[in-house]
């Protein structure tokens, strides 16, 4: 199978848009950090369901990390990815070097209000800022009709979404499935870089989620109480320290009220340590679910 064309500059990308959209094709991006794994095909695939031509922009964001050692880490095999483009059928692959997005002297930002304030936006200062405006100079370059983004990511989608509305750029915005480990954890580059025991301990993410979503099925719907709860599952785990576990509104996501009457977001960060033998490194993994309580 033959690696899919790379573009590495924006003005050669809305140059294929250009030429794509006067033939009549709808183009998809899938905005993406590399690293590849089944999720990011996962948002491929749903991107073929909405559009003739899939594209892929692979692009280690530096704006978009409040840690440069976690930056420093990121997993990066462009040729690995390639070769996962090619056998799932990517179109095109936009790789820009980070002087192309942000040239000399950059100074202008794009900045989503109350939504990204909470949750990720408190813990991680200038994270969604540096997500939307990589995401805004990716929709300028690929145009595309359709961006797919990942349901994992649940407060990045819901920013991107009310970005998308704010500038009205005329995109479709999908949100796709989080894929999972046979055991249930979610897919994420970082999980690379987690020792064996932190592995087996991050677990304690999906059954925080199960936890609580059986709690609520039961009839308990103190939002305290849910979230004590939830607290006390991941304390169970001795790498595991709770960044946030928070009950929110799915739309808004402004704090859920003190009792959980309608469908909430129960959203998770946990910072993992490395193995007491010093396999691995700090990881931070989040999760979701959205909790429906009974009618
Ligand atoms: O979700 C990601 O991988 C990134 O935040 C994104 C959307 C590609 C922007 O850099």
């Amino acid at each position: 199978m033959s690696r899919p064309p790379i573009i590495q500059t924006v003005r050669d990308l809305q140059d294929a848009a250009e030429r794509e959209r006067a033939a009549g094709r709808r183009i998809a991006l899938v905005p993406t950090m590399g690293a590849l794994h089944a999720g990011h095909l996962s948002l491929v695939k749903a991107a073929r369901e909405h559009a003739d031509v899939v594209w892929m922009s692979i692009f280690v964001n530096p704006t978009q990390f409040n840690d440069s050692n976690d930056f420093g880490a990121y997993p990066a095999d462009l040729s690995r990815d390639l070769e996962l483009c090619a056998s799932h059928g990517v179109d095109l692959v936009f790789a820009p070097a980070p002087g192309e997005l942000y040239p000399e002297g950059a100074q202008t930002w794009v900045e989503v209000g109350e939504l990204a304030e909470s949750l990720c936006g408190a813990t991680r200062p200038g994270h969604f800022r540096g997500v939307t405006t990589v995401v805004t100079k990716l929709f300028l370059a690929a145009r595309p009709h359709v961006a797919v983004f990942g349901q994992k990511d649940f407060q990045q989608l819901a920013i991107i979404r009310r970005m998308e509305r704010d500038l009205g750029f005329g995109i479709e915005i999908v949100g796709a499935a989080t894929v999972r480990e046979p055991d249930g954890l979610a897919l994420s580059s970082r999980n690379l870089h987690l020792g064996p025991q932190a592995r087996q301990q991050a677990l304690v993410l999906v059954r925080a989620l199960d936890v609580a979503e059986d709690s609520l099925a039961r009839g308990e719907a103190s939002h305290e109480a849910l979230v004590a709860l939830v607290a006390r599952t991941i304390d169970t785990a001795s790498l595991a320290r709770l960044d946030y576990a928070e009950l929110r509104d799915p739309d808004t996501l402004r704090s859920a009220r003190a009792q959980i009457t309608a469908p909430t977001l129960l959203a998770l960060a946990v910072h993992f340590a490395p193995d007491p033998d010093g396999q691995g490194r700090k990881v931070r993994l989040i999760d979701n679910r959205v909790l429906q309580p009974q009618r």
